[in-house]
């Protein structure tokens, strides 16, 4: 069955009958999809297939958020949401491994073995070697077949009940394959998310201003950690298993058996599992798996040897927490070490200061690596990192010598400088006061939201900084914003460099200006790409409202701001006569701002500082001038106070401030900050004052926090 739930119309071509047709139809072929995915484990459609249905779900649903239910897929997908995770006791508890590092632990292990069993020197000790997955241990128990509860190791004797987003991975099989299943079972193994997974889901979180993870355990454990299962479900987890807990009957007597029986369960199990026989296959097993470490598509960080027969297993038991049948044999960190020849600094869309260190290049695990980010100022200075990354205390100069490592195998990092080796003349690295643009603006320490010095520093240039105004060009036309086909990141950086785009509202000029420029002229142009590109342009000339304020790129104010925003004023016209009451500090054009759900100082400062900014607001106006702006529908509320403007003052029993601005939001109203003719309705409590004084004067109707919550129940 191939995608088919969706027409070829643009999303911003949509009426909104076509728009609500869609929505249904493909919340069917989702839904049809997920049932296959999850219930019965087998697709028919491709992963990237399945992103494009719920992609254009999203979109249409943004575009059109009346039209969201509460039957709504972005509301319901999979298993119910999870509350707070609630504890389960491992029937067995989930124990560690004890590490071997050197050859002579392995040595030492195998002999322990042999002492403990009381083997002979020529009896043979069967050992499973299987690579250690980096991710997280996970304890599924079945109860006769059926999946009934996922946990997490936790401290070992109690873990989080993680069922419903388990449920959710594909190699985690909701009913065990094959016949004579014992009563009770419990299949533990790794959950991880391959390398590719872990730098595509960064790139996505890095789009959408999220949290970026350090690596793929922390991206697995960050994903399985979710309240809302369908994150889990958006998230590529894998799972193999390899070990197990309460067993009713053990289906089989040695542990390769085992990893055999889990197989035709329907497990994936590790592949390069091997049977050893000797101390010297294990320590060949470790080289190669080390070999081939950096080209697995999953972290490993070492291989674990298992004795294979279980009732030797059983013999040999426990010391303290961790089996005397097993160890783990690490690898080293991958490790290299090289030099600093310089800190090249580049200037994000917001004017932040990146200081990136130029590297000899080096091998990193089967990588060359050249650039290695700097984070900011503080960290080369070696404050504030808190010894998470680099080691506490040290500085990087250039000319130093660095120890670098690959986090999780992928994201490249200083881990420490190697002072001996530390150039007599190096000084402590100086970051530039000025910006590296061509204006050499003075930089700043950004602010923090609570008002404290940050570790960033800032190009103040803003909008007359170019490399600011490429970037903001790039966010301009990118997918999320204007979407213009044909107008990538390298055709703004040529357009900006030859002066034919400067700001947004040139891109809309450029097919009348083309006369002098000649587009097709230029190599790698044609007159159907040029066509194509005007074309593009063109169809763009209308846009969305969430759309095009999002396109502004006013810091803070990422897509779901926008959206905020454009349902709070519904049309361009009260939206920017807000923001210019907002930059002058009206007080009840911020109250309003600040009324509306999801808004708050930040965005309203970042607001004020954008609009208040003469530069910008001549930006806006030549754009203005050439595309037409959509309103997007203000939220139609059939509620007692919809439409109505409402002022709470005095204290609040029940409720926060922010809680009942927000309820007044989601019912249609608006929450404002001050009494005036406008003020329909007045919710005081003890202590009100003026407030209430200007509403009786008014002739204002005043409830109290009970008769308010009575008429909008
Ligand atoms: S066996 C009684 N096998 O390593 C110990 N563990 O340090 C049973 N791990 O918490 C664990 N790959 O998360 C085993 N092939 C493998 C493993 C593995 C990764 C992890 C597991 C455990 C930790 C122990």
């Amino acid at each position: 069955m191939a995608a088919r739930g969706y027409s070829k119309i643009q999303v911003s071509d949509l009426a909104e009958f076509e728009a609500k047709a869609e929505l249904k139809r493909l919340a069917a072929e989702i839904a049809e999809n997920d049932r296959l995915y999850y219930q019965e484990d087998r697709p028919h459609i491709t992963d990237a297939e399945y992103d494009a249905l719920r992609q254009r779900y999203n979109a249409i649903e943004a575009r059109f958020p009346d039209l969201r239910t509460l039957e709504s897929l972005s509301l319901k997908v999979g298993a119910a949401p999870t509350g707070r995770f609630r504890k389960v006791r491992h029937a067995v508890p989930m124990l560690s491994l004890d590490n071997a590092m050197t050859e002579q632990d392995v040595i030492d292990f195998a002999a322990r073995i042999r002492r403990f069993l009381k083997l002979g020197e020529d009896e043979r000790i069967t050992v499973s070697a299987e690579p250690k997955i980096d991710g997280l241990s996970m304890s599924l128990r079945y109860e006769d077949g059926e999946l009934v509860t996922a946990a997490t190791r936790g401290d070992g004797s109690e873990g989080e009940d993680v069922t419903a987003n388990i449920r959710t991975l594909k190699d985690v099989p909701q009913k065990l394959g094959g016949r004579n299943l014992p009563k009770i079972a419990e299949v533990r193994g790794e959950v991880y998310m391959t390398k590719a997974a872990f730098l595509a889901l960064n790139e996505r979180q890095k789009a959408a201003g999220e949290q970026v993870f350090a690596n793929p355990r922390n991206s697995a454990a960050g994903s399985l950690r979710q309240k809302d299962p369908s994150i889990t479900a958006s998230r590529p987890l894998g799972f193999f298993a390899y070990a197990w807990g309460e067993m009713s009957e053990m289906p089989a007597d040695t542990q390769h058996g085992m990893i055999k029986w889990f197989e035709h369960c329907g497990f994936k199990t590790n592949p390069l599992t091997k049977l050893c026989h000797s101390v010297e296959e294990l320590l060949a097993f470790h080289r190669h798996i080390e070999e081939r470490r950096a080209g697995l598509d999953y972290d490993i960080d070492g291989v674990v040897y298992k004795v294979d027969r279980l009732d030797w297993q059983e013999r040999l038991g426990f010391v303290s927490r961790s089996p005397r049948w097993a160890v783990a044999h690490k690898f080293p960190a991958e490790r290299a070490t090289t030099k600093v020849r310089g800190v090249l600094i580049t200037v994000g869309r917001t004017g932040v200061l990146t200081p990136t260190a130029q590297l000899e290049p080096v091998g990193v695990g089967g990588v060359i690596v050249q650039n290695v980010t700097l984070h900011n100022e503080d960290y080369i200075k070696g404050i504030g990192n808190k010894g998470e990354v680099l080691r506490e205390g040290r500085d990087i100069r250039i000319g130093d010598t660095v120890i670098v490592q690959r986090a999780g195998d992928v994201i490249p990092q200083i881990v420490d400088v190697v002072i001996d080796k530390r150039p007599k003349d190096a000084k402590p690295y100086q970051f530039p006061k000025k910006c590296p643009c061509p204006l050499h603006t003075d930089v700043v320490r950004e602010e923090t939201a609570t008002g404290e010095e940050g570790a960033r520093r800032r190009c103040t240039g803003e909008f007359a900084c170019p490399y600011q105004k490429i970037e903001h060009l790039k966010q301009f036309a990118s997918r999320r914003a204007f979407d213009i086909d044909g107008l990538g990141e390298k055709q703004i950086e040529y357009f900006f460099e030859q002066g034919w785009v400067k700001e947004p509202a040139d891109i809309f000029t450029l097919s009348a200006r083309n006369r002098t420029i000649k587009l097709e002229d230029i190599e790698g142009y044609g007159a159907t790409s040029v066509r194509n590109l005007f074309n593009a342009i063109e169809a763009r000339r209308e846009i969305a409202l969430d759309r095009f304020i999002f396109a502004l790129g006013i810091r803070h104010v990422g897509e779901t701001t926008a959206l905020a925003l454009a349902r709070g004023y519904g049309s361009w016209d009260a939206f920017h006569e807000a923001c210019l009451e907002v930059a002058k500090g009206d007080a009840e054009a911020v109250a309003e701002m600040d009324a509306l759900d999801q808004i708050g100082d930040t965005v309203i400062q970042e607001v004020a500082a954008f609009f208040g900014e003469g530069h910008n607001r001549g930006i806006v106006e030549r754009l203005t001038k050439e595309v037409r702006i959509l309103d997007v529908e203000k939220p139609k509320k059939d509620t007692a106070v919809a439409g109505k403007t409402v002022v709470f003052t005095g204290s609040l029993e029940k409720m926060t401030r922010d809680e009942a601005k927000a309820m007044a939001e989601r019912l249609g109203a608006k929450a404002a900050g001050s009494v005036s003719k406008k003020t329909d309705l007045v919710v005081a409590g003890p202590g009100a004052g003026s407030k209430l004084a200007e509403a009786k004067k008014l002739g204002i109707t005043v409830l109290s926090e009970d008769e308010w919550l009575k008429l909008v129940e």
